[in-house]
């Protein structure tokens, strides 16, 4: 990273590569030099602003008219509409039908799905996250021996995500695993290019479940969203399929990567683990603290939309520009001790889940099912140990942090039943 020295036409440039292993095994601290200069400019990758301190960062995402999620396939009125998915953006992936379109779909999809993942519904989900959590500890319990993020981190959120939408629970494993490679591995890595080949069978098959579903509407998020009105017409067939991905994929990865990297934190960090054994009640707000720690979306991106000023600088129409949630939750001017988990950290205003209309939808279901898998841990193997050397974090994707896999060893226990799977 260079100190943000001003080029010709006065915007502070700085240098460096966020694909680049060297970058991604150092970010907190290039990170930190970034924050310098908040608002820069990096020549790469056909030239973008970086965006590192809190302010900043939470102007963007709450001005969504200047800083645009909008993604087309073609430029249109000579602007290259990025979306939010990268910089520069992999070709393989699709438009999330929520996250990035803008105006009164987005509002209406919103305003739908939000039934559906208000703290009510959460509350009425609960007991499928403890069934499912108890059912895929229990397979493991009596051997001592488990992979706490092959067996139970994965396996758990994808149940919940197919309920959610209203597809069926069986298919968990396919949509686990596509998320969890493709995110986990870089392009030309076999487990990705492995995973990806099957992305075309899985559209077609949310296609087929959308399909059933407006013959034969139930009561499920999926029935809602085919009979539900834009402007006087219900969604295309593409807009569906591509609000659905949208669902699945930000509801498998993500809470997999956040519990995953807490459990891995507490079985590396005796005293951090015991407090919150000893102590059940800082669930809460630790829950909240691993979220800004490890802020697992570590950044996104926008267009600008039109003229703006952002921390000092001009920024102008069609620029494109990376937002990370990683800085800005560890921006010494907000987050006193920023590099430490503090367990009963309050207050605790993180961006981990986004702020302003685009906000993470689903942040209420991701903090109870946080709690509910931490909870069966800590309560029924708390001796738990990491194999260090046998796991594996993800491969340095800018955007999502993860990891592959993590074996356990711990004092065996009983099952606690039921015999057969009960959901
Ligand atoms: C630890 C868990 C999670 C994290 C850290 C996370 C993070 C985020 C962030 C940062 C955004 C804002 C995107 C933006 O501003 O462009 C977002 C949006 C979104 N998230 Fe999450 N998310 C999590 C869990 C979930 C879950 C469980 C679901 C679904 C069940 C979900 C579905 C979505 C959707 C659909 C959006 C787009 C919302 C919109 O654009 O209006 N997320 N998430």
């Amino acid at each position: 990273v260079t100190d943000g020295a001003p080029r010709d036409d006065g915007r502070p440039l700085v240098d460096f590569d966020h694909h680049s292993p060297d970058f991604h095994r150092n970010r907190h601290a290039e990170w930190a030099e970034l924050r310098r200069c908040p608002v820069a400019w990096n020549e790469r990758h056909g030239g973008f602003w970086v965006v590192s301190g809190y302010d900043e960062v939470a102007t963007v995402s709450r001005e969504w008219e200047t800083y645009s999620s909008r993604h087309t396939r073609e430029p249109e009125d000579g602007v290259t509409w990025l979306g939010i998915a990268g910089i520069p953006r992999g070709r393989s992936i699709p438009t999330a039908g929520i996250a990035e379109v803008e105006g009164p779909v987005h509002v209406a999809l919103r305003r739908i799905i939000n039934t559906h993942l208000a703290p009510p519904a959460v509350a009425r989900m609960r007991p499928l996250m403890e069934a499912a959590a108890r059912w895929f500890l229990d397979d493991h319990v009596e051997s001592g021996r488990m992979d706490l993020v092959l067996d139970y981190a994965n396996p758990v959120p994808a149940i919940l995500t197919m309920h959610l939408v209203g597809i069926p629970l069986d298919d968990w494993e396919h949509y686990a695993d596509f998320f969890h490679a493709t995110i986990a591995h870089r392009p030309g890595d076999p487990e990705f290019d492995r995973a990806v080949a099957n992305y075309p069978t899985m559209l077609a098959r949310l296609g087929e479940e959308a399909a059933a579903r407006r013959a034969d509407p139930g009561d499920d998020l999926l029935s809602a969203l085919v009979r539900m009105d834009v402007d006087g017409r219900p969604l295309t067939d593409d807009e569906l399929r591509s609000v659905l991905w949208n669902l699945v994929g930000g509801g498998l990865d993500t809470t997999t990567s956040l519990t995953a990297l807490s459990l891995l934190h507490l079985g590396t960090h005796p005293e951090l683990r015991a407090a919150l054994v000893e102590r059940p009640d800082l669930l809460p707000t630790a829950t909240d603290e691993f979220l800004r720690f490890f802020s697992v979306n570590e950044t996104l991106t926008r267009t600008v939309a039109r003229d703006a000023e952002l921390g000092g600088q001009c920024l102008a129409r069609g620029d494109h520009l990376m937002l990370s949630w990683l800085s800005a939750n560890r921006d010494p001017a907000v987050f006193e001790r920023p590099d430490e988990v503090v367990l009963d950290r309050a207050p605790n205003p993180h961006l981990a889940f986004g702020v302003g209309r685009h906000r993470c939808i689903g942040m209420h279901l991701a903090r109870t099912l946080f709690q509910v898998l931490v909870t069966e841990v800590l309560t029924r193997i708390p001796d738990y140990a990491v194999e260090p050397g046998a796991t594996q974090r993800y491969a340095g994707n800018p955007e999502l942090n993860g990891v592959v896999r993590m074996p356990v060893t711990f004092t065996p226990g009983p099952r606690l039943g039921p015999a057969e799977r009960p959901f």
